[in-house]
């Protein structure tokens, strides 16, 4: 049984075109004209509409355990709220405790993704450095198809990795041909901001933001960019949030560096009034690293970064935590688990915000939200329609207008920090691995049906500056 999607607009990174799209078992089979239906194919009217690659979301955390808790999307309803907002495929994080060994963390990783509605692949984190980890970042590349690497330069005293890690990781990642992912601050001085305030009295969530400045960022980013450079390794700077981050990488760029940037939806379009909301109403939008304040620059860098390609990709970092979660932080602001939901509203807000609020084409949008994560990560079957291709598909409606709600969305969140946001475009279907997975507002994506992705290093050592 298969598809033939009729008469939609195909849009790709650099192109669009009107044709029929043909899918048989899990592949793209034929896109062209007047495409013939075999018996038991099902026809889907696409006329009017745009027919897009499935989206592929490079940052999330499912099930995540964080800060005390555990993130309240599990793989199930993690992936199923995102095929309800377009994205067929992720990369999450596989974080294994410091000190426990990156194998054992994979297999319980893999245990938990099990249930996914949709392929998936991890990227591993690197949460300390001892005398094994080499060889396992080695095992991870070479024997499990995981080519990326994470590390987190915040979150003292938990997950955190100091210099001698990060020069490590850069070094074994280079010679692994492994991009490493990079959570960009500056945990010391934020663990000495959150304290400062803390002594003076001041515990509510409007403080987390004042604890982690953007300098913070900035010169993290730098730090990450300069340790990756000395081996000739590719960092991936995941949620950037500010100007001192953008100009940051755009430095290391025009340099001829190999580097990559990642923003996310909640950091163009939102700002730090956020806050202002009653009753520890501000604990839904705490995140790492903060939502900035409008007029420094920060959304407007971030804007320019992500039309002019100094930005190369947009995820969403979704980490969602219960009302009653946050509520572990109702008298200190440090202990509110940092994170929140957005992969269902990634599409509609950008194509909303980004394509007719005039920022970038919706072939750009295509670009930042598929076909980039795609390619940086080797994920070589997923970022386009095209021939060969997985049959991931969304069939996006641009007409209908919506309003993005908690009271709608399919994640377990009970909040969303885009609550009452007007949005242009609908996903009207959602088809994963050749089957209709989301079709008109229903569900039908179904637990365990996504694979694992394993994929092949291409990021091997360039310019290295120096020779250990
Ligand atoms: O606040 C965030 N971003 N939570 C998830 C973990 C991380 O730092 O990405
Ligand atoms: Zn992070
Ligand atoms: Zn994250």
């Amino acid at each position: 049984m298969g598809l033939v999607i009729r008469g939609g607009t195909v849009v790709n990174a650099g192109e669009r075109f009107e044709a029929d799209v043909k899918v048989e078992g899990r592949t793209i089979t034929g896109i062209g004209s007047n495409l013939a239906k075999g018996a038991n194919d099902t026809e889907v009217d696409a006329a009017g509409r745009f027919v897009l690659p499935g989206f592929v979301d490079p940052h999330v955390h499912m099930e995540l355990p964080f800060m005390g808790t555990v993130s309240v999307d599990d793989f199930e309803t993690g992936t199923a709220s995102g095929i309800a907002g377009g994205t067929t495929s992720i990369i999450d994080f596989c974080i294994p405790a410091p000190g426990t060994s990156l194998l054992d963390g994979l297999a319980m990783w893999k245990e938990r993704a099990a249930k996914a509605t949709a392929d998936y692949s991890f990227h591993m984190a690197i949460t300390g450095w001892g005398e094994n980890t080499a060889d396992e970042m080695r095992a991870v590349v070479r024997d499990h198809g995981i080519t990326s690497f994470k590390v987190f330069m915040a979150y003292k005293g938990a997950i955190m990795v100091d210099d001698h890690a990060l020069y490590q990781v850069m070094k074994v990642a280079a010679e692994t041909g492994a991009v490493v992912t990079v959570h960009a601050e500056n945990g010391d001085v934020v663990w000495n901001l959150q304290r400062e305030l803390l002594a003076k009295g001041l515990t509510g969530p409007e403080y987390h933001p004042v604890s982690r400045p953007s300098a913070v960022e900035g010169e993290a980013t730098e730090r990450a960019l300069t340790m990756a450079r000395l081996h000739g390794a590719t960092p991936y700077i995941v949620h950037m949030t500010c100007r001192e981050s953008v100009q940051a990488l755009e430095r290391a760029k025009l340099a001829g560096q190999r580097c990559y940037g990642e923003t996310c939806p909640q950091y163009l379009l939102l700002d730090d009034r956020v806050f202002d909301a009653p009753d520890f109403g501000g604990s839904a939008f705490v995140m790492s690293p903060p939502i900035r304040k409008l007029g420094l620059g920060h959304h407007q860098a971030l804007w320019s970064g992500v039309s002019n390609g100094m930005l190369d990709s947009i995820g969403t970092d979704h980490c969602p935590f219960l009302h009653e979660q946050k509520k572990m932080g109702a008298k200190d602001f440090t202990r509110i688990p940092n994170g929140a939901a957005g992969i269902e509203d990634r599409l509609s807000m950008l194509y909303t915000h980004g394509v007719k609020g005039g920022h970038f084409s919706l072939e750009r949008l295509v670009e930042l939200g598929s076909a980039a994560p795609a390619r940086i990560f080797g994920l070589t079957k997923k970022g386009s329609v095209a021939v060969g291709m997985d049959a991931d598909l969304v069939i996006f409606d641009p007409a209908p207008r919506g309003v993005r709600s908690a009271k709608t969305h399919f994640s377990k969140a009970d909040r969303s920090i885009f609550e009452g946001h007007d949005v242009q475009g609908r996903v009207e279907r959602t088809i994963v691995g050749g089957r209709i997975a989301f079709e008109n507002g229903k569900l039908m994506a179904e637990r365990g049906s996504g694979r694992f992705l394993a994929r092949k290093p291409t990021h091997f050592a360039q310019h290295a500056e120096v020779n250990a």
